[in-house]
């Protein structure tokens, strides 16, 4: 038993990660979160007061983060700037939490001698061709397409130099899309979902032909726990569960699972530079650490998706309309 520190833990996955924690060990959990446009207090809502603290602050705040790690005995770091279509628009936010904020934490890491598990993204190995056969691993070659992609790019960098230099006791995990409950509405399922329950169409940029390996979130975080406990310092980790859909049928499958025609949907303006595919091999960490996912039926867990949208409109109305508006003013 221990106290974790997660930062951006007020996020998506970041929150769906500490009710896994809640729920599965005895851990307790500091969320450092600056509860940014994407994060919201909301998602941590009836969780033991006496086990999870939210401080709301930034990562890239030195003092607040030296603090911080002297209370915990381990770090998990999700905060991040996390939007690709955000990061084309204004891509200063991304390197100053990104970059500067990841810079800041592996500092304190370093200072405090502290396990350090950083969370990313299969983004930064670039995208694949519609019929590539291969898939990313943990040694393919990085090749980011976004600022975003590129600020996460960045941050894997510094990691694996911190415990090169220093000596820092820090693990990677690399994961394609999640899904799941606590996502906000500006990204791809969830603003489908809502929309089709706000009696919107849903919006399909370009032809629909982009592929995306979806995991429930769920099994994201029982994959960063199993890290955390038997990873090798210094080793990257692929997490994915052989969830690639192209955009088109995830669009269908919404519109059928909520009962409406199948082609109910709009064609918008393409994302520039939108990657084609993306696809995981988590091999390694299927062999090397024994992990599974459980959600392995995708239409099961996009309905309890749906369903989870349907009974909780006070978390998600809230930013709709400003999301809406926004992707309007580009063409989307
Ligand atoms: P999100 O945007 O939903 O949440 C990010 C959280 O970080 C928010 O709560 C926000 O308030 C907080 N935050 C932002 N800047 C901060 C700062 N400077 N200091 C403290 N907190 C800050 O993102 P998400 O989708 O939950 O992604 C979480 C992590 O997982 C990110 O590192 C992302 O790169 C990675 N990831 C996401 C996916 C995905 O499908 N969403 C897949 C693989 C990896
Ligand atoms: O692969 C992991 C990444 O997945 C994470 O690193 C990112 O943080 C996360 O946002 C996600 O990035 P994507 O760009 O793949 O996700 P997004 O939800 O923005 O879009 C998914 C796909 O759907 C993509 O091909 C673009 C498309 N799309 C998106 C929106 C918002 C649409 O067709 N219509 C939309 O309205």
């Amino acid at each position: 038993m221990g106290t974790l520190l997660v930062t951006g833990g007020a996020g998506f996955i970041g929150s769906n990660f500490v009710h896994h924690v809640i729920g599965n060990t005895d851990h307790s959990v500091i969320v450092l979160d600056k509860l940014t446009y994407a994060g919201n207090a909301a998602s941590l809502a009836g969780l033991p007061e006496d086990r999870v603290r939210l401080v709301e602050g930034d990562i890239a705040d030195a003092t607040l983060v030296d603090d911080l790690f002297g209370q915990v005995d381990a770090v998990v770091h999700y905060a991040a700037e996390s939007h690709n279509d955000n990061s084309l628009h204004d891509p200063r936010p991304f390197l100053d939490t990104n970059i500067v904020g990841t810079y800041t934490l592996l500092e304190a890491a370093r200072k405090h001698d502290r396990r350090f598990h950083h969370i990313s993204t299969d983004e930064v190995y670039g995208d694949l061709e519609l019929d590539d056969p291969a898939r990313f691993t943990e040694n393919t070659p990085y090749n980011p397409s976004s600022p975003y992609s590129s600020t996460k790019a960045g941050s894997d960098l510094l990691v694996r130099a911190w415990v090169r230099s220093f000596g820092v006791k820090a693990t990677i995990s690399n994961c394609s899309n999640n899904y799941g409950p606590y996502q906000h509405v500006e990204k791809f399922i969830p603003r489908q979902i809502t929309n089709v329950l706000r009696g919107i169409r849903p919006k399909l940029y370009g032809k629909g032909e982009n592929v995306r390996d979806w995991i429930h979130a769920d099994d994201h975080s029982s994959a960063v726990l199993t890290i955390l406990d038997k990873g090798v310092i210094g080793e990257t980790y692929l997490i994915g569960a052989d969830g690639e859909k192209d955009n088109k049928t995830v669009v269908e499958l919404i519109l059928s699972i909520t009962g409406q025609p199948a082609d109910a949907y709009d064609h918008v303006t393409d994302r520039p530079g939108h990657d084609m595919r993306y696809a995981i091999d988590s091999t390694k960490l299927r062999t090397e650490l024994g992990w599974t996912p459980r959600y392995q039926d995708f239409e099961a867990g996009l309905k309890a998706t749906i369903d989870w949208y349907r009974d909780n409109e006070a978390w998600w109305t809230p930013a709709k309309d400003g999301v809406e508006a926004f992707y309007a003013s580009k063409g989307q």
